[in-house]
Parts: C-alpha cells; sequence; structure tokens
C-alpha cells in the first residue's frame, strides 16, 4: 500500500513507521513524506531513509484554502492509497478531504473523544485523569472527532509531568500506530457508521 506520511515535528512515528515498512512482509510502502515546516527532524529521517520530502507552508499562501489546495497536490504526485498524519499539528481543509476523506488517518495523544487539540497529554494531566492514552481515527472535518481506529490507555503517575506522561504515551502509541497501519495495509479497514474494523 502507497502511504504519504504528513509530519510536522520530531517525526518518532514517522521513525516507527519507517522502521516497519523496511521489511517487505509489513505491506507499506512510504513514497513521500511532506511537513508544513522545514527544517524539522521528521524530514530528516525520511531524507535518511531515502524517501523524497515535500514541504508546504502555510505562510507561503494568502489563505488557509489556498494552502489546503497546495497540499493536496502536492500529495496527490505521490498517487497515496493512504495518508497517515503523524504529529501533523494542522487541519487539513476541504479540498484535502474531497480527495483523500476516508483515507487519512491521525494519531492523537490522548483517548478521544477526551482533550481533543494540540495538548492531548498536557490537557489530560491537568484534568487529572488517571487514564488517559492514545487513538488513531480516520479524519473527518473536527478536531480529533473521527471514527476511532485503535486505542491504547496509559496510566497516568502521580509524578508525572507532561513530558513524562507524552512521552510514554508516544511509546505506545508508535506500536500502535505501526500495527494499525500494517493491518490497513494488509486487511484493509471497513467503516460502518462511527464503527471501524479491520477487514474487506
Ligand atoms: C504525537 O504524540 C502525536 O500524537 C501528536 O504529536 C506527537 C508527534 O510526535 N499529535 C497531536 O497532538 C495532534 N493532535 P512525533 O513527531 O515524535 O511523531
Amino acid at each position: 500500500m502507497r502511504v504519504v506520511v504528513l509530519v510536522s515535528g520530531t517525526g518518532s512515528n514517522l521513525q516507527a513507521l519507517l522502521d516497519a515498512a523496511a521489511s517487505p512482509d509489513y505491506g507499506v510502502e512510504i513514497v513521500a513524506v511532506g511537513s508544513d515546516r522545514p527544517g524539522v527532524l521528521g524530514l530528516e529521517r525520511a531524507e535518511t531513509a531515502g524517501i523524497p520530502t515535500f514541504v508546504v507552508g502555510l505562510k507561503e499562501f494568502e489563505s488557509r484554502e489556498e494552502w489546503d489546495a497546495a497540499l493536496t497536490a502536492a500529495v496527490a504526485e505521490y498517487e497515496p492509497e493512504l495518508v497517515v498524519l503523524a504529529g501533523f499539528m494542522k487541519l487539513v481543509g476541504e479540498r484535502f478531504l474531497s480527495a483523500y476523506g476516508g483515507r487519512t488517518v491521525n494519531t492523537h495523544p490522548a483517548l478521544s473523544p477526551s482533550f481533543p487539540g494540540a495538548h492531548g497529554a498536557a490537557d489530560a494531566l491537568a484534568y487529572g485523569v488517571k487514564i488517559t492514552g492514545a487513538t488513531l481515527f480516520v479524519v473527518d472535518a473536527g478536531v480529533d472527532t473521527g471514527v476511532i481506529i485503535s486505542q491504547v490507555a496509559v496510566p497516568v503517575q502521580d509524578d508525572d509531568d507532561v513530558e513524562s506522561l507524552h512521552e510514554r504515551i508516544k511509546v505506545v502509541e508508535r506500536q500502535m500506530l505501526v500495527d494499525s497501519v500494517g493491518r490497513i495495509a494488509r486487511e484493509g479497514l471497513v467503516v460502518s457508521g462511527r464503527r471501524a474494523a479491520f477487514g474487506r
């Protein structure tokens, strides 16, 4: 399955996918990595792995719609069957969703529908929940509201700060992402209303 991965930062989730995709049995070919920010470690990781990269920065465009159209066109050049948002910190727009809706997934560091947005780990810690985690979902027009594909739970420890909690979430998040993207490639994904299951 041809996959484009979009990142905005460190790219540790991307790295986990790159490592898994090195094995042909995994069933995924990462055909390109894109970012909204130049110079991020995620892009460097892709270059090290010999994967083509592209950057579509929001500031280069007069409107969000133009940016969204350019992002859609950049992704389309690589003809992906699935787009994975792995720490991509921008909301995709209407044009992107009309091209890739239903075949774009995103990973979020909280148990949806709790704590959507850019600060999932911090918001869970501030609220005082005892269990949080990570969620993989099919991207829709909302903020982290799409149909849930997989979730993993992570207990909050009394001495956690945002960094320690997010790092522990990311360990299980990477595994969940690798497992789920591989299963989508090999088995397919069926969505019925709000429910998703692997299979055809
Ligand atoms: C991940 O924890 C991902 O869930 C989060 O950013 C981190 C990226 O880490 N994304 C969001 O918060 C999106 N709402 P990485 O760059 O090391 O893969």
